[in-house]
């Protein structure tokens, strides 16, 4: 008889919610998790607190360089940086302690320590091993580096490092313009420091839409952040307070060129992280990226053993591993889990934000696709203007002859909100019409949205 039906490994986003999902369904259910608190990356070390951190900063750029204009005037911010990582702190213990409740509240037992699985139906912790019918890896990932690149997460960081540096650098180096390199060099940019960031690839965010790319390294630009565009970082020379950046452009690659910086910011991807976990001696297979293979129900090709969120192939999404920690535990519970992965937004929480949702415009031409393309300026927007956040854009994608919602992608305010419309539009089929109809308040940005909208039939009213 099992102590357990399903022990899940690992409580970021992926595992917990999993583990609420599995217990709702009458399974009973206990997480493994070795750190301190529980939440995962996301809690601890990724989301959360870059967005606090975020946050703190947005307003400090508006008291800088805003509030004037607006009539705002008086005493002058300064940076207590130790109190922004304690604001920063308080916003993750919020958000930690609130998993944990959830824990007890669903009678989730939690297993502290790290787990590996001995044999399929065992899960061992420490001195003890639990015996389950099921049992889920949501592991996650960890940053990976670059041959030549150490990291000592004091002056050569990973985003772990970069949330809890001693003091502002006056010089930061970002190793790539992705997701993690724009939201923390966007942060000390807005704090005060040099940031320049280099990039293998000729645009920001690789495989984004392209109007948006451009429009995003613009706006950037105009905040203050410097880019190295088609450059490899080939290694950086750290002593303990300083680092010398080694690069060289990709049309010139024998020249190499050095950057100084106080700190580097490696944002170069992330792995799968399955270690010790005791998959080897198992026998799962795994792909030619290291991630851990599943079928379409997530289950591993080991009997009982499942996988989900970034240790298996996709996006590494928080939001894409709840997903598959629902759908899953729906598995186990003899249901039908689904997740549609064409329709999993992507956000940078940027200001501008932004977002996109399923295809976009250049690779639906490649596949000879016919589209119609909707495009509307925040400019047109009279709630983006009375914020002073115009710049920017919405695009909404659909079928030339059918009319149906297939991507959108927007830069602009509150985008990371915005997109859910598009998300919900296109999981029921929604045509740009259906979309154009529906009756939007005014005055709000998602209004841009309808004027994409507008634009993929008769025309858009503002513009
Ligand atoms: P990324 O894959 O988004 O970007 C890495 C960048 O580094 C790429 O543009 C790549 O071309 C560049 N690069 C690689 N090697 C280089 C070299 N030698 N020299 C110069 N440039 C080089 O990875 P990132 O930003 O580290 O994020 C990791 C993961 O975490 C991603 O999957 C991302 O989606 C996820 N994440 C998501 C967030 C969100 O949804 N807002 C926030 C933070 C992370």
């Amino acid at each position: 008889m099992s102590q357990y039906d399903v022990i899940i490994i690992g409580a970021g986003p992926g595992g917990y919610v999993s583990a609420i999902r599995c217990a709702q369904l009458g399974l009973k259910t206990a997480i493994v998790e070795g750190r301190e608190t529980l939440g995962g990356t996301c809690l601890n070390v990724g989301c959360i607190p870059s967005k606090a951190l975020l946050h703190a900063t947005h307003m400090l750029h508006e008291a800088e360089h805003n509030f004037a204009n607006m009539g705002l005037k008086g005493k002058t911010q300064s940076v207590d940086w130790t109190q922004m990582k304690s604001y920063k702190d308080e916003v993750v213990g919020q958000n930690t302690s609130g998993v944990e409740f959830l824990m007890k509240k669903n009678k989730i037992d939690w297993i502290k320590g790290y787990g590996s699985i001995p044999a399929t139906g065992k899960v061992t912790v420490g001195d003890t091993t639990y015996e389950t019918k099921n049992i889920v890896i949501a592991s996650g990932s960890v940053p990976s580096s670059l041959p030549g690149v150490e990291i000592d997460e004091k002056v050569v960081v990973t985003s772990t490092g970069a949330l809890e540096l001693g003091k502002v650098p006056k010089k930061m180096v970002v190793i790539g313009a992705g997701v993690i390199g724009l939201e923390l060099g966007s942060v000390y940019q807005r704090l005060g420091s040099e940031v320049t960031v280099v990039e293998y690839m000729d645009a920001v965010c690789p495989g984004m839409d392209k109007d948006v790319q451009r429009t995003f390294k613009r706006i950037l630009e105009k905040q203050g952040l410097k880019f190295i565009m088609g450059a490899a970082v080939s290694g950086v020379e750290a002593t303990k307070t300083k680092a010398k950046v080694k690069y060289a452009l990709k049309k010139s690659p024998d020249a190499e060129e050095v950057l100084d910086a106080d700190v580097v910011l490696v944002a170069t991807g992330r792995k799968p992280y399955s270690e010790g976990l005791g998959l080897d001696a198992l026998g799962i297979k795994m792909t030619e990226r290291g991630q851990i293979a599943v079928d379409n129900h997530w289950a591993t090709n080991v009997p009982g053993i499942y996988a989900i969120g970034d240790v298996i192939e996709g996006p590494m999404l928080a939001h894409k591993a709840e997903d598959e920690g629902m759908a899953v535990a729906e598995v186990l519970a003899g249901k039908h889990g689904h997740v549609n992965y064409g329709v999993i937004p992507g956000v940078v929480y940027t200001t501008p934000e932004v977002a996109t949702v399923g295809q976009t415009e250049d690779a639906l031409k490649a596949e000879g696709r016919k589209i119609k393309v909707g495009k509307f300026s925040f400019m047109g927007n009279a709630r983006a203007k009375a914020i002073g956040q115009a710049d920017g854009f919405v695009k909404l994608i659909a079928d030339a002859e059918t009319d149906r919602v297939l991507g959108a992608a927007i830069i602009g305010p509150a985008a990371g909100d915005m997109i859910h419309e598009i998300c919900v539009a296109m999981e029921f089929g929604a045509s740009a019409q259906d979309v154009a109809l529906t009756c939007h308040a005014h005055p709000t940005y998602s209004e841009a949205m309808r004027e994409a909208a507008l634009a993929c039939g008769d025309g858009s009213i503002h513009a």
